[in-house]
């Protein structure tokens, strides 16, 4: 049985976390392949909700397998809370699985994310402050720290010296803030490696077995397609690859054993932290997306920034990612809308774009063209099956099927787990 793909379509919280628990009954490993603690999804399973930043969310569901891929990059510290914090509300982590081979946020990284980002100002990138973008860094420098590093106390504090020798520098000269003692971080960092050592495993060698045995492994990404580090609204991205294709170089598995890839579309759009997005609402409407939608930050607690459906959006994340299926999520909070307007393309300085914009310039110039659809105002979230929601809301879903590109084939009407409507199987 081949690999899955579930990633997001929009810019992140899209629902990633609830689709991944969904199919958790049928698969026998979730694997993160990148990003790291900037990611907050939600699980919301009866009375309930979990919110997992490092974890996959299959670690919630009973027989599975959860694997931390070696393209995430792993705050340690952060992960036996999540680990205890699980723990102390009766979730075992026992079958956890991390690569040797992710890299380490360090304390420099946390540092370094916070301080650049002030030295950006009006520039910011907005990030989550998690230290993401300095580790990613550090791993393509070649000076990054990784988790087998943690097991040898000679190479951890070479490498670390050889890393703050730098760092060291630029925090204190450029930034002005204080240095980092080598001693004290490698004493915390063994420690958190004694800890975490019974978790630390092949895992690229045992995803592949497993592919071998004919088990099913999905592939959870974190964030979303337009934050994808080549594919998405760059520099107002994060530092890793969401996209599809991340899938395989974060977790070593071949292309060629993924048969799905499953999209996760918001039935409108948010995003958080700075960048271009031309469906914003920054009036009442937007207030009433945020409110009724509860779009604010896991992560960060941040507002999320909300705006109605971007069908050059969808249409492109079908692109990269080679979508073979969407899962539509939240359509239950359009309920009781008159009408709901939708972006079908952009005007370009006066030139209509059916696609994605070539340059970040255009995009920054985009407006949306907007069609609109009739609303519907029944309470949607009991729907069982497709054929209960009402004609406006079965209208509004085939539209955005047509113009994205790809099958809907669930629904999410309701964060729990049983507020979703299949039309087709995912696994
Ligand atoms: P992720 O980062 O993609 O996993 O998404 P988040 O968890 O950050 O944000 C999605 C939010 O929407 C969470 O609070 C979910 O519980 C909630 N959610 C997911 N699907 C639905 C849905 O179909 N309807 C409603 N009302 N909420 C949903
Ligand atoms: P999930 O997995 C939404 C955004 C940050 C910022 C940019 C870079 O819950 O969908 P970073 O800290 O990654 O360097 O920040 O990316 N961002 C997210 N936005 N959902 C997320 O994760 C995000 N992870 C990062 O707000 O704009
Ligand atoms: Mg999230």
């Amino acid at each position: 049985m081949p690999a899955i793909v579930l990633v997001g379509a929009q810019w992140g919280d899209e629902g990633k976390g609830k689709a991944t628990d969904l199919l958790g009954g049928q698969v026998d490993y979730v694997v993160r392949y990148q990003g790291g603690n900037n990611a907050g999804h939600t699980v919301v399973i009866g009375d309930n909700s979990y919110a997992l930043h490092l974890l996959p969310s299959g670690v919630l569901s009973p027989g599975v397998v959860p694997v931390i891929g070696n393209g995430v990059v792993i705050d340690p510290g952060v992960l036996l809370s999540e680990i205890d914090g699980l723990a102390e509300r009766g979730v075992s982590c026992e079958r956890l699985l991390i690569s040797a081979d992710a890299h380490l946020i360090m304390p420099h990284h946390r540092a370094l994310d916070k301080v650049t980002e002030r030295y950006l100002g009006r520039a910011r990138i907005g990030t989550t402050g998690r230290g993401i973008g300095p580790a990613y860094a550090d791993k393509i420098t070649r000076t990054g720290i990784r988790v087998q590093d943690l097991f040898d106390p000679n190479i951890l504090t070479q490498k670390l010296d050889l890393a703050l020798r730098e760092k060291n520098q630029v925090l204190t000269k450029v930034y002005n803030r204080r240095r980092i003692e080598t001693a004290p971080i490698v004493e915390e960092y063994l420690a958190y490696g004694e800890r975490l050592r019974p978790y630390v495993a092949d895992t690229t060698l045992v995803l592949n077995r497993a592919l071998d045995e004919g088990k099913v492994v999905l592939l959870e990404g974190a964030q979303g397609t337009l934050l994808d580090i080549d594919h998405g609204t760059y520099p107002f991205v994060t530092s890793s690859s969401p996209t599809a294709g991340g899938a395989c170089a974060g977790s070593g598995i071949g292309p060629t054993k993924i048969s799905r890839v499953i999209g996760i579309l918001k039935a409108y759009t948010t995003r958080v932290g700075s960048g271009p997005f031309p469906t914003e609402l920054r009036d009442e409407m937007g207030e009433y997306l945020r409110k009724t939608g509860g779009e604010y930050g896991v992560t960060t607690g941040r507002d999320r920034r909300c705006g109605w459906f971007d069908a050059v959006i969808a249409r492109y994340a079908t692109r990269v990612n080679g979508i073979t299926d969407y899962f539509l999520t939240k359509l239950d909070v359009l309920s009781g809308l008159e009408r709901i307007p939708v972006c079908v393309a952009y005007d370009v300085d006066g030139v209509r774009h059916e696609e994605m914009p070539m340059s970040q310039t255009e995009f920054h110039h985009a407006k949306p063209i907007l069609e609109y659809f009739d609303g519907w105002q029944e309470d949607i979230s009991d729907a069982k099956t497709f054929d209960d929601l009402p004609p406006n809301a079965q209208a509004y879903v085939r539209a955005i099927e047509e113009m994205s590109g790809a099958p809907i084939s669930a629904i999410g009407v309701g964060p729990g787990r049983d507020q979703t409507l299949s039309i087709r199987p995912l696994v």
